[in-house]
């Protein structure tokens, strides 16, 4: 009977708003602070957001995606289970038979029987200082390709002497292209790398999702095509995976052939054609800390190069701890267990990513410039665009003008990803050179906040926007020739 009546209903998927997939475990309340009390703190810290005091962000922080998840109650559950033996803790076989169903079978092989082939580490950096120190030693005048590098994986390469060089695709520059997959590899421009520097390439990378690029997805054509044209050459293909499963999600979702797949079979096969990965498992492995290499048992890499599998576990026991564990201790590999769990749930991705999509939207609701189509773990800020009709320049670095005022008068941290962030300056020449993209990242923490909060974000730059003609521009006051300048320059408003 009630199967009956409730066919005289609109059904549940035709509903506008639905129900978030998962409730409250727990919840934080927040001190409140003045816009004042905000002001005064940025004017001290040098409109600096990353020293800007967390407890006093009454509005949403979108500094970053990473690390900064909610766990679920069967993650806390399972800190409690952490194993801290100083060797083959509990949660290592864990996570061997997690990283085992999720990416394939070949990317873990049984601990003690020869080299391993996985390597755990504290988060995705030291993965990479690991991955490029090893390979750097092939030699100098190397290249590192890739999709669109993540600034500290560029500066991991570059500090061991490769060429770290972006492909983005030529979708990403177009403001009119339709791509869903602005993420992808330029395959013309690897082709031509291949022609002009042979034997200088000793691995290709995709960032999936190209956080660089606008957080934009590579469809698996893509992931394919790299593939094969790096193995005709031989050379094997690195995942940057951090945010994998929703990468898996927008294949599901937009390329053909795909939508009855599960994002797990999805998964897998992104994974087959690549023949290592490094991760941060803050991402997309839905914990605080984490990271990882893993190389494919019998892939290109480990035939390739054999002495690294031992130069990487020499590294890993020196910096990080024995391959049991790595840089992490027993609890959180637990933890991550856990979490890979629900990261490749359909529910998760969908509320996940279409929760970002809504922000975004709002946001072009509001007639504000934003990268599109909307990423997965973010909303990318035009900056250009947005101060169209003002007289702001790019030295005046109005990315950051935008996250200070946005900070002071509303509350919400956001993080310039631009001309500041990827330009640099020669003191000597005083020349200031600005990358291709200039956007200001208001990247979502998993699991953190509901649509009212981001709802109130977007009003607020909407209220910026409004006004922009009265954002000032900002000088540098300390660290412009800096690399990695900005996490550590000062400026203040002109
Ligand atoms: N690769 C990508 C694509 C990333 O987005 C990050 C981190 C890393 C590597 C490095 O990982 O932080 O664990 O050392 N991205 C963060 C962000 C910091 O805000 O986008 P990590």
């Amino acid at each position: 009977m009630v199967r009956e009546v409730i066919k005289n209903f609109k059904s549940e998927n035709e509903l506008v708003i639905k129900p978030r997939s998962y409730i409250n475990h727990a919840v934080s309340f927040k001190k409140s602070f003045t816009a004042e009390e905000r002001a005064k703190m940025l004017e001290k810290v040098g409109l600096n957001v990353f020293f800007f005091p967390a407890e006093m962000i009454t509005g949403c922080d979108f500094l970053s995606d990473s690390g900064t998840t909610t766990m679920t109650d069967e993650q806390w559950a399972a800190l409690h289970f952490g194993d801290e033996s100083y060797g083959s803790n509990k949660g290592y076989f864990k996570l061997k038979d997690t990283i085992k169903d999720v990416f394939g079978e070949s990317f873990f092989k049984e601990p003690a029987t020869g080299k391993p082939n996985a390597f755990i580490f504290h988060q995705g950096r030291p993965c990479e200082d690991a991955l490029f120190s090893v390979i750097g030693r092939l030699g100098e005048g190397m290249i590192i390709p890739s999709n669109g590098h993540f600034d500290t994986t560029e500066a991991n390469i570059q500090a061991n002497r490769i060429d770290a060089k972006n492909l983005f695709s030529p979708e990403l520059k177009d403001p009119n292209s339709r791509s869903f997959f602005k993420g992808n590899m330029d395959i013309q421009k690897l082709k031509e790398l291949f022609l002009s520097c042979p034997g200088k390439i000793p691995v290709v990378y995709l960032t999936i999702t190209n956080n660089t690029g606008g957080g934009q997805p590579v469809s698996m054509e893509n992931i394919r095509q790299v593939s094969e044209l790096s193995h005709s050459y031989n050379v094997p293909l690195f995942f940057d995976a951090c945010r994998f499963a929703e990468n898996a999600w927008f294949i599901r979702k937009f390329e053909h052939g795909f939508g009855n797949k599960t994002i797990k079979d999805i998964v897998k096969e992104m994974f087959s054609y690549v023949d290592g990965f490094t991760i941060s498992f803050k991402k997309d492995g839905l914990v605080n800390m984490g990271g990882g290499i893993f190389l494919k048992e019998g892939g290109l890499f480990v035939t390739k190069y054999p002495q690294m599998q031992d130069d990487l576990m020499n590294y890993q026991i020196i910096k990080e701890g024995h391959p049991t564990y790595g840089g992490m201790s027993g609890r959180d590999i637990m933890a991550l267990a856990t979490g890979l769990k629900t990261i490749t749930k359909l529910e998760y991705l969908d509320h996940r990513i279409n929760q970002v999509r809504d922000f975004g939207e709002n946001m072009v609701k509001f007639g504000i410039p934003i990268l599109t189509p909307i990423g997965g773990h973010a909303v990318y800020l035009d900056v250009n665009k947005f101060f169209e009709g003002t007289n702001m320049q790019p030295k005046d670095f109005g990315g950051v003008s935008f996250t200070a005022a946005l900070l002071a008068a509303y509350g919400h941290r956001a993080c310039e990803l631009g001309y500041f962030a990827f330009g640099s300056y020669n003191k000597e020449t005083g020349e200031e050179k600005f990358p291709e993209v200039n956007f200001v990242r208001f990247a979502v923490p998993r699991l953190r906040y509901e649509k009212q909060d981001l709802d109130s974000a977007a009003e607020a730059v909407k209220a910026l926007y409004d006004n922009k003609t009265k954002i000032p521009p900002v000088r540098v006051t300390y660290g412009k020739e800096l690399p990695l300048r900005h996490f550590k320059a000062k400026f203040e408003f002109v």
